[in-house]
């Protein structure tokens, strides 16, 4: 391999939000999700003149070889993506800058592997498709999820909200009367390959029960979308609150969640939900105007909340 000492290629990626349809999009449901570009991560690789890979974020610094277990994906990621490159895994170190959260529903694991892909090919200087991104990054997502449907690779690679269905192209979603979301933080990690792991499992025992939620769960994604082209703001608020008795029923929320989604509906938010895997992470709260806005979060930083934050779907260019 040719070493660039002090040569160095940046990728970048951003958050995301899934509005409706998390775990029943794993049972080819239809969901929708919002890329939230207030949260992103940034790769930077450098040649160095080493025969290894460094590897340098939050958790861990040290060698590729010798990651934690909660890096393994992002490692196989790095290793697939030197392979798809014909590069030796070595001669590199890449640093992770991130301001998303991990294990809160925010897409944490997709969006690092997607700036790691992009400026590996960057710092190769090849070009890289959309489906040879997805390829790679699925790699890490599965190691992070177990059997991943994709939603969190498609949209936090997205510039705009999308309408997501299982092995199905991914539709962009126009959204015209923009909406505000209070995105709030428990504070606590969620474990999406455990609440997916725990649905299945149910489902083997309650299989009725299961696929009731599980469809109802398709059914209101198919309405958040026809409330999001008419402008039915209220009409998605109570889509959303629909969405979580279900998501309780499925047995992914949990006290501190129902908490958080508590405190919303009694400061008005016209709708809340957990987004992500839940059993911790984060809920979305559907604000009136931007002025409720601020009301709903101090009414969470008064609660139990960690931190909180504010984003506004359907502006230019989302
Ligand atoms: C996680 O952000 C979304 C889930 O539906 C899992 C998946 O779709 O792979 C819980």
């Amino acid at each position: 391999m040719i070493t660039f000492p002090n040569k160095i290629a940046v990728g970048s990626a951003h958050s995301k939000l899934i509005l409706i349809g998390e775990h029943s999009v794993v049972y080819g449901k239809p969901a929708i999700a919002l890329p939230f570009p207030t949260l992103h991560v940034e790769s930077i690789v450098e040649g160095i003149s080493k025969s290894m890979i460094m590897f340098d974020c939050r958790y861990y610094v040290g060698l590729l070889d010798q990651v934690p277990n909660n890096l393994a994906g992002i490692a196989a990621c790095i290793k697939e993506t030197l392979k798809y490159l014909e590069q030796p895994a070595k001669g590199l170190k890449i640093r992770i800058h991130s301001s998303i959260p991990i294990g809160r529903g925010l897409g944490s694991s997709a969006a690092s592997a997607i700036a790691i892909v992009k400026s590996l090919y960057k710092y190769f200087e090849q070009n890289l498709t959309k489906d040879t991104l997805m390829e790679l990054v699925e790699v890490a997502e599965t190691y992070a999820h177990g059997n991943p449907s994709g939603i969190d690779m498609a949209a936090a690679s997205s510039d705009h909200s999308i309408w997501f269905e299982k092995d199905q192209e991914v539709k962009h979603l126009h959204i015209d009367t923009p909406f505000h979301l209070v995105v709030v933080d428990t504070g606590r990690i969620g474990n999406t390959r455990e609440a997916v792991g725990a649905i299945r499992e149910t489902f083997k025992i309650a299989p009725k029960m299961i696929s009731q939620s599980i469809d109802l769960l398709g059914q209101l994604a198919h309405q958040a979308k026809a409330a999001l082209v008419e402008g039915e703001t209220k009409q998605l608020g109570n889509i959303m609150n629909a969405a979580q008795t279900e998501l309780v029923k499925l047995g992914v929320s949990d006290k501190g969640i129902d908490q958080l989604v508590d405190i919303a509906r009694k400061a008005g938010a016209l709708g809340a939900k957990l987004t992500g895997g839940g059993r911790g992470g984060c809920i979305i709260a559907l604000a009136k105007d931007l002025n409720h806005v601020k009301q709903l979060e101090e009414a969470f930083l008064a609660g139990e909340a960690s931190q909180t934050w504010h984003f506004t779907a359907g502006e230019s260019p989302s």
